[in-house]
């Protein structure tokens, strides 16, 4: 791929900010480059130091536990600068557009209109699958990226394989982009795997999710090691904090607290549905990958009202297109699942 016509030349030819970080590599010495407070600081840690600006001990864990050369790797402050930095990369207002499918993850359309980015939407199946045709239709020469959310949120569910290839073997003039923050949840395998056959293939993964670590803020991008090297020459100088490096490094050595949550939540979601299945007030549960269900009631805006008055705070979905009367359950522990079931009953009864 000639990835040269696909970014935005500013982009491509700017010269980025080279911070004092970057120039000398190493902790020993008298520093006396970055303006920093050499008395440490107002907290019991010291974070008087900048931090690595491209992460390079999370990357190298990374590049193991993810069987991919660290080359390949964009740590992002949460996928959502990812998402935001992948736009204002390839498209320019007024002349390129993105596709996205919606219901899906809502940051793709906000990131499109803080840059403001022409958005096609090309609504998903009735059984929340991509429409590879009108996809295909949608696609001009203007087209910089189409997101593709698998397991895709809020419906829960993952998209199907064989039509992510179909786009993958179709659309090769901007990129594709899969993220995958709820993978982990999935038995589907990654597409990190299929990155070398497509290189405008850009997958986004998160710590927020399976790792427990969405205050840390922490996202991922897996691409062409040209992409990536655009993704940090944009990226603000330390977009991952000392603090946020310093936990994600322990975080990658306990590997094991990840399993047991994904285990532990895949048994409290059977649970939970097994419970809301015998409900009237539920009038469908869709198929989840995810740690979270989708779940349509009857009467799901009275019902959500409800529960925040009970100070059980759910995803009232009900305005989103083809979600009419849901709402979104993100998966809790068994007392707080039990709370919940107890105050649907309350609610309905
Ligand atoms: C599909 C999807 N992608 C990305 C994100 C953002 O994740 P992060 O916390 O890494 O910014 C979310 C957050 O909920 C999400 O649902």
């Amino acid at each position: 791929m000639d990835f040269k016509q696909y970014i935005l030349p500013h982009i491509w030819n700017l010269k980025p900010y080279s911070s004092a970080r970057d120039e000398f590599k190493g902790n020993e010495g008298i520093f006396l480059d970055a303006n920093e407070n050499p008395f440490g600081s107002a907290t019991k840690e010291h974070w008087n130091r900048y931090p690595d600006p491209l992460q390079l001990e999370i990357k190298k864990e990374l590049s193991v536990l993810k069987n991919i050369s660290d080359e390949n790797i964009f740590i992002g402050n949460g996928s959502d600068e990812a998402i935001d930095l992948l736009i204002r990369m390839t498209c320019k207002s007024g002349e390129h557009n993105i596709i996205i499918c919606p219901p899906t993850y809502g940051m793709y359309e906000v990131s499109g209109n803080i840059n403001a980015i022409d958005i096609k939407y090309v609504p998903l199946t009735l059984n929340y699958q991509l429409n590879i045709p009108e996809i295909i239709k949608a696609i001009d020469s203007k087209t910089r990226m189409l997101f593709i959310c698998s397991p895709n949120n809020p419906t829960g569910n993952k998209i199907n394989r064989k039509d992510i290839y179909t786009l993958l073997n179709t659309y090769q003039s901007g990129f594709v982009i899969v993220d995958e923050a709820y993978i982990d949840f999935s038995d589907e395998p990654s597409f990190i795997e299929e990155l070398s056959s497509y290189p405008n293939l850009i997958i986004l993964q998160t710590l927020s999710k399976a790792f427990g670590l969405a205050s840390l803020r922490l996202g991922m991008a897996f691409a062409h090691k040209t992409l990536i090297s655009i993704l940090n020459k944009i990226k603000p100088p330390y977009n991952i904090s000392g603090a946020t490096q310093e936990q994600v490094k322990l975080a990658l050595k306990n590997i094991d607290f990840v399993n047991k949550s994904i285990s532990e939540i895949k048994i409290q979601k059977n649970k939970l549905i097994s419970v809301l299945e015998e409900l009237n007030s539920v009038e469908q549960i869709f198929p989840s990958d995810a740690n979270f269900i989708l779940v349509k009631f009857k009467k799901a805006q009275e019902l959500f009202n409800y529960l925040i008055s009970q100070k059980i705070i759910a995803r009232n979905r009900s305005n989103v297109a083809l979600c009419d009367n849901c709402i979104r359950i993100t998966i809790g522990t068994a007392e707080e699942n039990k709370a919940l079931i107890h105050q649907i009953i309350s609610f309905y009864q």
